[in-house]
């Protein structure tokens, strides 16, 4: 891939360099624009909506986890009351598959399935009942074949579907020839899957129109991706489709690349009826075969010196990626370049693996990657510092990276490392010291612990993301002073709305409740990359500061002789005076490409979050249940544009975490999902939470909108280590499995003979 030449990093100021003096909208939790909608009940999401002459569609699904179809009969659905069509793969407009990473995800299984609920077959009819009904009377006759179910089984089979690696130093002869006092430990962690339990499920509607060629509505975070997606299995030109993003109910990566699925099943329906189709997933269906966290398996070998020095780290961490590669390559990229821990690692050796298996494709999730190897280095080093007898923050402390040290991508810390502040603070808050001086009586039922974990987290795609990391924002401003910003990124509840006016606000000088956002319409904005890898505040947040420096350049060069006006007063001077009151801004990462993938070396990330949590929790001895009486999050994120949504987005960052500790996992069948809905998919309620205190550090990146960092997905990322850390402190067991359920730590406390039951 070949990338544009990048400016060296400047010193760029982080307040606004125009004359007007500044409104200190930045800093403030300002208003959600869509938080009106979304209280009312008005927001339209797509299953809110109903067009004229609209069909719907219903997916046939595999009922195996792997087979050869060996036919498909329609005959008897085709007859049924309501139904328009019936369709499987030979009846496909273009190519039978969507376009990702590699093009290997079929629309619809032709030859084989290769995971439970793939989908088969479609049908649209004039009810949704109706199209349900025939799907089910659609008949497909398969040949079961024995399917490949867990990490382990895809090894032995050597389905390996992406290696990435990383080399630095000599780890060979520090394990080989240790030196007197070496502390050397390997341990193996493992996480199951994690359902990212959006309250709106994936679905769009799809439209033949006489202008735009299709209209795709639907909830995603990427419309560029649905655009490109529905064209290329249509056969067409990128702008044949325009997609509009629907009010969005949750991704957390969930809405991804996965949106692209509905939206292309709708597209094909709709160009053979020729009428507008919606198709959207029951919460079964949607669970059974759209993406989830990636199970994975990590294998964490270390050798420390005597003073509690980190010496080598030699790792080996596999992801389950399901049946077809999707996003997993990106997704073992980034756990890779952070698989051994926000540490000094003089010599690492990584290898890191997405194997195969007869499931759903796994993909994007709040931390992509991330979780699951912060867990297995962060209980690994706790369980280190207390097998060598140090206390765990120290060694951390003795560790940790700071401005000036290298990454073990051998990238250089230049600035925005506010690693020991974040880490005193949330020590502080939580009142480590004291808890751990609290006296312990081993016959107790209950006993208290606390845990510690730190991670960093790198904004943005990074180095692996290509064109996808540039943004463009367009912004204009009306002859009445109010001002339209648009951007190709979406809302998806995370408060990008809210953050980017601010950002307009606070440049142009113009009231906050004067600017309004586009919809994400992709024959409306600019393509700004894809709303993932907590990119959005950073990347289109620049992209709208350049556009309306420029914009505010303008007028103040204009206005430079003329007395003092308010906003309205002075762009009423500036368009008589004929001023361009458009501009298109543009950001690009401020670091250099010098990333390669033989020895994983260079410059992997622009800028990186922060991180460090503490648990204080309780485990009854008894049932194996972990309560947690206090959680702290503490997080470097730059600055906070929007300390209310920064507060948000830590609670709800951590509480999904706490579900990906303590509770949330799938159980199959022969590789069917048993748990396919929320009565039985166990994760946190609103009894469930517990107190988590969000504790916000900044120290200013440059090159960021007024000194931020990106952070939406960092809370959860280093949540697990510390909850697992906190029941090692309390009852002295070293949980390595995640989730920790009660039923796993009462086995483990019955095994470790703590239990008394
Ligand atoms: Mo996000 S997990 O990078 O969509």
């Amino acid at each position: 891939m070949i990338h544009p030449a990048l400016p060296e990093i400047k010193e760029t100021v982080c307040e606004t360099e125009h004359s007007c003096a500044p409104l200190n909208v930045i800093g403030r939790s300002a208003f959600r624009p869509d938080a009106p909608g979304k209280l009312t009940g008005q927001a339209k999401y797509v299953n809110d909506m109903a067009v004229h002459n609209m069909l719907y569609g219903a997916v046939v699904r595999s009922r195996y986890a792997k087979a050869r179809i060996k036919n498909i009969d329609t005959s008897k659905a085709e007859k049924m009351s309501g139904v328009v069509c019936v369709m499987s793969s030979k009846d496909l407009p273009g190519p039978n598959y969507i376009p990702l990473v590699r093009c290997d995800l079929p629309l619809l299984a032709a030859d084989e399935v290769n995971f439970a609920a793939q989908p088969v077959a479609l049908v649209a009819a004039e009810t949704l009942e109706e199209a349900q009904a025939a799907a089910a009377a659609v008949e497909v006759e398969y040949e079961e074949l024995e399917p490949v179910l867990s990490i382990d089984e895809g090894l032995e089979k050597n389905w390996i579907l992406w290696h990435y690696q990383q080399f630095k130093g000599d780890v060979d002869s520090i394990f080989n020839n240790p030196e007197p006092g070496m502390h050397i430990y390997e341990s193996v962690y493992t996480t199951s899957h994690q359902e990212h339990a959006y309250l709106e499920t994936n679905g769009a509607l799809v439209m033949p129109d006489d202008r735009s060629g299709w209209v795709v509505y639907g909830s995603m975070q990427c419309p560029f991706y649905v655009q490109k997606a529905v064209a290329v299995v249509l056969g067409i030109d990128f702008q044949k489709v325009r997609v509009i993003q629907t009010v969005t109910g949750g991704g957390f990566g969930g809405k991804e690349d996965a949106p692209s699925t509905p939206a292309s099943l709708a597209a094909v329906l709709s160009w053979k009826t020729g009428r507008p189709v919606k198709l959207v997933f029951g919460r079964e269906e949607d669970m059974e075969s759209m993406t989830k966290r990636h199970p994975s398996r990590t294998v964490f070998k270390s050798a420390v010196d005597k003073n509690g020095r980190i010496k080598a780290v030699d790792i080996h961490y596999y992801v389950d990626g399901g049946a077809y590669l999707t996003l997993s390559s990106i997704v073992l990229w980034r756990g890779m370049l952070h698989a051994g821990g926000p540490y000094n690692i003089p010599n690492l050796r990584t290898l890191a693996d997405a194997v195969g298996s007869n499931t759903a494709p796994n993909g994007a999730f709040r931390g992509f990657g991330q979780p699951q190897v912060v867990f297995a280095a962060d209980a690994h080093w706790d369980d280190v510092a207390c097998q060598i007898g140090m206390d765990p923050i120290e060694f951390r402390r003795i560790n940790m990276l700071h401005v000036g040290d290298k990454l073990t991508s051998g990238q250089l810390l230049v600035e925005s490392v506010g690693f020991d502040e974040v880490v005193d603070k949330v020590k502080q808050v939580v009142e480590y010291d004291k808890i751990k001086a609290l006296p312990k009586c081993k016959q107790d039922r209950f006993q208290r612990g606390i845990g510690f974990s730190v991670s960093h987290y790198g904004v943005g795609l990074g180095a692996n993301g290509g064109p996808n990391n540039f943004s463009s924002a367009n912004v204009v401003v009306g002859s009445d002073g109010s001002v339209r910003v648009a951007v190709g990124t979406t809302e998806i509840g995370q408060g990008m709305t809210t953050v980017l006016l601010q950002i307009a606000s606070e440049v142009l000088c113009c009231p906050y409740d004067r600017i309004y956002l586009s919809d994400s319409d992709t024959a409306q904005v600019p393509d700004s990359g894809p709303t993932v890898a907590s990119r959005t505040t950073l990347c289109a947040g620049r992209a709208v500061q350049d556009a309306c420096r420029q914009i505010r350049q303008r007028m103040d060069d204009f206005l430079k002789d003329k007395e003092a006006m308010d906003w309205k007063d002075s762009v009423t001077a500036c368009w008589i005076g004929g001023v361009q009151m458009a501009a298109q801004g543009y950001s690009r990462p401020g670091y250099k490409q010098t990333f390669e993938d033989q020895y994983g070396q260079g410059d992997a990330y622009e800028v990186y979050t922060w991180c460090a949590n503490a648990a204080d929790v309780t485990v009854d001895t008894w049932t194996g249940e972990v309560k947690i009486n206090r959680f702290v999050s503490g997080q470097d994120i730059g600055r906070a544009l929007n300390p209310a949504l920064v507060e948000g987005q830590i609670q709800g960052g951590a509480l999904q975490g706490i579900g990906y500790t303590l509770m949330e996992e799938y159980k199959f069948d022969k590789g069917r999902i048993l748990n396919n809905n929320l009565s039985t998919y166990i994760l946190p309620t609103s009894t469930d939470v517990p107190e988590i205190v969000p504790v916000i550090v900044e120290h200013n990146y440059s090159w960021g909108p007024f000194g931020a960092k990106g952070f939406g997905e960092t809370p959860l990322v280093p949540v697990a280590p510390a909850i697992i850390n906190a029941i090692a402190d309390a009852v002295n067991i070293r949980l390595k499995h995640l989730p920790a359920t009660p039923e796993r730590v009462w086995e483990a406390l019955h095994n470790s003979g703590v239990s008394q039951l």
